[in-house]
Parts: structure tokens; C-alpha cells; sequence
């Protein structure tokens, strides 16, 4: 029977009610949901609680190579005899209803599944890519953008994200940029726990929230050359200080799950890495969720060169405490094996199923299964507008005005303008990547938002095609290189307008996962319209659209003005028309720094100092390019603003041996009201481990009036003061702190102080 007629029946059987005995209150202690799972455990045979660690596709929409032997009648059998615990990549209440069914109703003990999915900027409602959140500095705003999320997931019979990717990113190089916080270590922790939070609120057995999972676990942002599912060599320094603190974040913020990641980490791929899972994970951080492998990252072992076979990797993979296998049926075919050869010890299987199931009792699925499938809440919840204007007010928050020259921007109400860019005509691009539940065409255009903002229609000229990766088997999209069949047209329209706008970047699969590109200019013929346009109007107003940060070095120069605008989602259009004419004072600032060229690349404001780096006597013995200067094109923290803010009367106190009072004045210069984020910088002068040569310890987003002043308070206490040395302690030690605050990590006022 195929597997659409299956499903078909058994909604058709889903009237019927849950008749499972098993009546948890949610508001009960831990301690009573763990002497459930122990009753429950012992009634279990090995093979039904390896059956909880096992986690299945559902037929559609997969999101990596199709594993071998995966066929829909196997694991539609697996499911009926229990041999599942957990399903991803089913959705729609009919949809999860039917495998459900299965397994309450038909399996011995009537586990539910656990139903998990990439809901990773929205569900249908799509919110700003993660990257362009971060921009936003607006924690509050990021987590409402995750309950909205949350709550169109679970109305529509999901349980579980795969989000919040918590990983640091210093290489534009890499597409999943877009998916993380950016490259700093303070800022990337406190947006993962607004994520977490924002997902599973105060109470996950609430039918509008969802677990989490922290991923990947850990060091892939460190993909070697910024190439998709690279190795990963990393000192221990950077391990502790960069890499792990927003894990450590998620963790405390409650999250429910872990994934792995697909790379080695120092030679030891993350999936099997004890020191990873159980040394930190559960073992110093106390972790009590589950782990889930990546998609098939068990098996990939042995493409890795560490699993001599499947069955080693499943070994590898369950002694290491990865509790779950997403698709590499490694687990499903050896685990109960190597129990009973004495190769995975019993033990560490139930501790495995102990986890996931108090996640599963936890989230309410033993009190009703089928708390997620409502049909009249799928119908009311996704989509709804509330929603939309979430997603909107995020959406303006993103936008980071880069530069802005002979205050071209906003348009004012008698310019003449054009808008000339395939992407300003473009519904899906604004989506982004991973947004697997939206529908195609349904963002508002730049076009549309011009419209609907300024109540007239754009003059548009299309003006150039995009070109795009390689087409891949999961979103095949249009390729086109080499059509200059609009350019006259676009070039003798832009001679006679006051301005022109440019929208231009990345289609909305060139960056996401598997999208690594080497080169990361404008694509295609992009950068040669641009500049055939400016030969003709120099007032050109570059709205970006992308994924990552692009290298833009020839219209930093040229261009006055430059909106980096993102994949901004459902609501995109709207939000950039907004800023354009002003409605919208723009306040984000850059998670991630633009290089200057992609030579630069791996670039971040946090640099350790290095023993050559000023020139001295005029040698060249210092560290520097010949031919590029080191630093960013636009840093991490820059975004400009319609206004213009200065920061005064820099005060430092030392309160204590590891507290300290900082105020300063800002004040809004110009003659608009706005938003700044203040941002506060240290520098440990001389410490045991080298401390960078900045490092993020504060910030806040304050909104002041047309010349209204305010005095800002930032606490600097342990946490912000210490740093880990390379055992993993962490340690505040006494000398000489420079501190900075201001507009972005290279503006500002310094100070210092001393810790005794
Ligand atoms: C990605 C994960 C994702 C999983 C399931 C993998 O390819 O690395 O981040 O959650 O697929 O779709």
C-alpha cells in the first residue's frame, strides 16, 4: 500500500478517542514523571526502547541524502511494531494525526511520537532569517518571533524545532550564516536563550509551545574554508570561549534537545565525541533533555574514517550519548545487537529512552497525543495576523542602514525614482532559506511594499536576472548567467529619475545549508549593471537582499546610500518600504562584519592581539595584507540611522573585586526621533590565556526623541569580566581593563579600570 492511502485511512480512523491509561498531570514534580518513566521502562524489551531512539523521515520534504534502505513500507512496518519513537518532517494535523495513530494505537505500549521539524524563522508566517533578526538587538522581539513560530508549528501537529542553530559564524564563506546570531560569543548567547524561551515558554505542556534543540553540537561554524560540512580543528581557547558559551546559554534557558554536528571536531567526529556529550554535555553542564544526531551524522562516521562499519558507528554513537538517530538506521539495525554482544551497555540505552520520554511527558504527549492536532487551531493559529505583525516589527527592526550620503535616504516625496532589480519584483527570495512550511510567492515584494507604503505603483525596471548556484535536488531554482537583454532599457530609464534603487543580492537559496560559495560579491550580472547604472545616475540607493555578509567594497565606495535588508520574510517588502520613505527610522546593527574581500575572510571584530600588529620603522614585518588593509569593510555592531546619536561623560566604577558601574550620556543629535544600540566593549589588557583585542559585555537598544538626552547604566559583574582558561575554568583575573562604548566595535569613547 502506498504511503498517501495509509495516511488516508488512518485519518479517517482518527475520530476515535486516546484510550491510553496514562494519566500524568503536568503540573506534577520531576520526580513524579521520573517514577513514570521508570514504571514505563520496565515494562519495555530492548527492542522497543531502542525503538525510542530511533527517528524516521516522513516522506517528503527530506532536508539531506536520501539514506540508504529507507523505503516507506520499512518504516511504516517499524512504526506499527514500535520500533519508532520519534518522526521529522511530517506536518499538517491530518498528516501527524495518522502517524500518531500508529503509534499509540497499534504499538504494545502506545508511546506517542515525538514530532520535530525545522521551524527555524516561522512555520508559514516567516519572520527575518535568524542573521537578520540578530540584527534587530531587540531580544524581546526575537523571542516573540519564536512563540509566533511555536505556536504556528504546534497548531499544525508539530512538537519539536530543530532550532534554535546557536553555532558562531566568522566566515561569510559559509551558507548557514544566516542560520545563527553572528560571530560574537556574548551577543550569540543571549539570543540563544531568547529563542529557547521564546519557543518553549514557561510551559512546554502548552499546546501553542514546543521543544527546542540547541545545535549543532558543537564547532561547525568552524568549517574548515568556510565549505559545508568541513572539518573542524580548533584550540581549546576557542572552544571554551566562543564556540560553547551560547550552548551553555540554550542549556540554562531549559532547552529540551541537543543535535550534533556533521563535523570532527580535532579529529573526532562530533556525533561520537564523548569528551562533547558526556564529559560537558551531561556530565559538567548537567544537561537533562536528549541528544539527536544530525541527519545521518551516525552513519557518516564511516565516511569520516572513525567507524570501521555501521554497526561501530552506532556503537561510537550510543557510548558517546547520542540518544537519538535521525535517518542513518544505524541504530535500528545494530543497537539491540551490540547490547547483547556486551559492546553498548544496557545502561546507556536507558538513559537514553529515560530522557526521551521525559521529554515526551513533559510536552503533555502522554496526557493527550493528540494535543497538537487540532484541526480548528491549524486553521485558526498559521497564518493569523497577529503574526504578521510580529513578523513585520522585526522585520523593519532588521534593516541596517550600512551608509548613507548626501542624506539620499529616505525618499522624500518629490523625488523621481526607479527601481530597477529582479529581487524587487521577487515574492519567494524575501522568504530565505529553511522555511520549508511557507509557501512559495507569498512575501510582500519590494514592489508591492513600495506600493501598499507610499500608495503609488514604482517605476520597475527588471533590469538584470539572477544567477544561482548549482540546482539541487531539494529547491531546484532557476539559472541564468548571461542575459543583458534589460540593461539598455534600465540604464536610459535611470538618466532621467532623481534616484534610482537597486535591489540586489542573493536568491533565496543561495545561501542556507550546502550553499558554500567561494565568491561572495553580488552574483551574476548584478555588480555590472550596478555599475553601468552609476555611470549614468550616481544617486543610487542599494537595497541588498542576502543571506550573508557580501563582499560590496566597489559600491561601499561609490554607492551613497546602502540598506542591507536581508531575506526579511513573509512581511519584507512592507518593512523596506518603510525605511525607504522614512516611516521607519532604521536602529539594526551588523551581527557579522562585511570584508572588505573575501581574502579577509575568516573576519571578526574579537581578534586576539598578535605580537606584530602595528608597523614599526616603516618594515613590513607586522601582521597585514600587502594589498588589503586588515579591517572590516562595515564591523560587527555598525548600522547607521536617519538621526545621529554621541555618547558623553564616560564614568567607570569599580564597585568590588569583580563588579563594575559604568555610565555614559547619549544623546540624539539630529531631527528625528530614533533608536540607538549602545554597545559596551572590554579589553583584559595582559591575561594568562590572551584576551581579544575587543570583546561585547553589553549593549542596550534605547529610543530617545529628537535631541533627547539619557544617561545609560551598564553592570559589568563575573561573567562578563572572566574568561575560560584552556582546562575549561573559568576565571576572573586582577590587572588593567580598557573599556569602550558606543555605536558599533570600532566607534566609541574609552576608558578603563583595574581589578584588584
Ligand atoms: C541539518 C539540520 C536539520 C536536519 C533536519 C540537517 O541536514 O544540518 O540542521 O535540522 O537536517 O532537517
Amino acid at each position: 500500500m502506498r504511503w498517501t492511502t495509509i495516511s488516508f485511512l488512518l485519518f479517517l480512523m482518527a475520530c476515535k478517542t486516546y484510550t491510553n491509561t496514562s494519566n500524568v498531570n503536568r503540573e506534577q514534580p520531576m520526580s513524579t514523571i521520573d517514577k513514570k518513566i521508570d514504571a514505563l521502562l520496565a515494562k519495555m524489551t530492548l527492542t522497543e526502547k531502542v525503538g525510542q531512539m530511533i527517528q524516521y523521515n516522513g516522506f517528503y520534504d527530506a532536508t539531506g541524502p536520501q539514506p540508504r534502505g529507507g523505503d516507506a513500507a520499512r518504516k511504516y512496518e517499524h512504526l506499527r511494531s514500535g520500533k519508532v519513537g520519534s518522526m521529522l518532517n511530517v506536518r499538517g494535523v491530518d498528516q501527524v494525526r495518522a502517524v500518531q495513530e500508529i503509534a499509540v494505537e497499534e504499538t504494545r505500549l502506545g508511546i506517542p511520537l515525538i514530532i520535530g521539524f525545522d521551524v527555524i524563522h516561522g512555520y508559514e508566517t516567516q519572520s527575518p532569517i535568524p542573521l537578520a533578526e540578530a540584527a534587530s538587538w531587540d531580544l524581546d522581539a526575537i523571542e516573540n518571533s519564536a512563540k509566533v513560530a511555536a505556536a504556528e508549528a504546534a497548531a499544525a501537529g508539530i512538537n519539536w524545532t530543530f532550532a534554535p542553530m546557536v553555532d558562531i559564524t566568522r566566515d561569510a564563506r559559509w551558507g548557514r550564516v544566516m542560520e545563527g546570531a553572528g560571530e560574537d560569543p556574548y551577543y550569540g548567547s543571549l539570543v540563544a536563550a531568547a529563542r529557547v524561551k521564546g519557543f518553549q515558554g514557561d510551559d512546554l505542556a502548552q499546546p501553542n509551545t514546543i521543544a527546542a534543540c540547541a545545535k549543532h553540537f558543537a564547532g561547525y561554524g568552524w568549517s574548515e574554508s568556510g565549505r559545508e560540512y568541513n572539518t573542524v580543528d580548533v584550540g581549546t581557547s576557542t572552544l571554551y570561549n566562543m564556540i560553547l558559551p551560547p550552548f551553555k546559554a540554550a542549556k540554562d534557558a531549559g532547552v529540551k534537545t541537543f543535535m550534533n554536528s556533521f563535523n570532527d571536531l580535532n579529529g573526532i567526529p562530533a556525533t561520537g565525541d564523548e569528551f562533547l556529550l558526556r564529559d560537558i554535555l551531561k556530565g559538567a553542564w548537567k544537561f537533562d533533555g536528549f541528544v539527536v544526531s544530525d541527519w545521518d551524522s551516525i552513519g557518516e562516521m564511516y565516511e569520516h574514517g572513525y567507524a570501521a562499519n555501521d554497526a561501530e558507528a552506532a556503537m561510537f554513537a550510543a557510548n558517546a550519548g547520542c540518544d537519538m538517530d535521525m535517518e542513518s538506521y544505524t541504530y535500528v539495525e545494530h543497537l539491540e545487537n551490540l547490547v547483547n554482544e556486551g559492546k553498548v551497555n544496557e545502561a546507556h540505552i536507558d538513559e537514553a529512552v529515560r530522557r526521551i520520554l521525559r521529554v515526551k511527558f513533559e510536552l503533555g504527549l502522554f496526557d493527550d497525543p493528540y494535543k497538537y492536532c487540532s484541526k480548528e487551531r491549524e486553521q485558526t493559529i498559521i497564518g493569523h495576523e497577529s503574526h504578521h505583525e510580529a513578523v513585520l516589527d522585526l522585520a523593519k527592526k532588521s534593516i541596517v542602514l550600512l551608509k548613507n550620503e548626501r542624506s539620499l535616504l529616505p525618499l522624500k516625496d518629490n523625488d523621481s525614482y526607479l527601481v530597477i532589480g529582479q529581487l524587487a519584483e521577487d515574492k519567494t527570495s524575501p522568504l530565505g532559506s529553511w522555511r520549508l512550511a511557507a509557501k512559495d510567492n507569498t512575501a510582500v515584494s519590494v514592489l508591492e511594499g513600495i506600493e501598499n507604503v507610499s500608495g503609488k505603483p514604482a517605476l520597475f525596471k527588471k533590469g538584470v536576472q539572477l544567477t544561482t548556484d548549482k540546482a539541487t535536488f531539494v529547491y531546484p531554482v532557476p539559472i541564468n548567467t548571461t542575459d543583458r537583454k534589460d540593461f539598455a532599457e534600465a540604464i536610459k530609464a535611470a538618466k532621467n529619475v532623481d534616484k534610482v534603487v537597486m535591489v540586489l543580492g542573493e536568491h533565496g537559496f543561495q545561501s542556507g545549508e550546502s550553499r558554500s560559495r567561494t565568491r561572495i560579491g553580488l552574483p551574476g550580472l548584478q555588480q555590472e549593471l550596478l555599475e553601468e547604472i552609476y555611470k549614468v545616475n550616481k544617486n543610487i540607493i542599494l537595497v541588498l537582499m542576502n543571506g550573508r555578509p557580501l563582499t560590496i567594497d566597489w559600491a561601499a565606495e561609490h554607492v551613497p546610500s546602502i540598506l542591507e535588508t536581508w531575506h526579511l520574510g513573509s512581511q519584507s517588502g512592507n518593512a523596506i518600504a518603510e525605511v525607504l520613505f522614512g516611516k521607519y527610522n532604521p536602529s539594526g546593527k551588523l551581527p557579522m562584519s562585511f570584508p572588505r574581500h573575501v581574502g579577509q575572510v575568516p573576519i571578526y571584530y574579537n581578534q586576539k592581539r598578535t605580537g606584530r600588529p602595528d608597523q614599526k620603522d616603516g618594515n613590513v614585518f607586522f601582521s597585514h595584507y600587502s594589498d588589503e588593509e586588515n579591517t572590516a569593510l562595515y564591523p560587527f555592531g555598525h548600522g547607521l540611522s536617519y538621526t545621529w546619536f554621541e555618547y558623553r561623560n564616560l564614568r567607570v566604577e569599580v564597585l568590588g573585586k569583580t563588579e563594575v558601574k559604568v555610565t555614559v550620556d547619549l544623546q540624539n543629535m539630529g531631527g528625528l526621533d530614533g533608536e540607538e544600540v549602545a554597545q559596551l566593549y572590554i579589553r583584559d589588557v595582559a591575561a594568562s590565556v590572551i584576551r581579544p583585542k575587543k570583546e561585547l559585555k553589553g549593549f542596550q537598544k534605547v529610543f530617545l526623541k529628537a535631541g533627547e538626552a539619557k544617561k545609560l547604566e551598564f553592570t559589568l559583574t563575573e561573567n562578563e569580566l572572566g574568561f575560560f582558561d584552556n582546562r575549561g575554568n573559568f576565571k576572573v583575573e586582577p590587572g588593567e581593563f580598557h573599556l569602550k562604548v558606543g555605536g558599533s566595535s570600532e566607534n566609541g569613547i574609552w576608558s578603563g579600570f583595574h581589578l584588584d
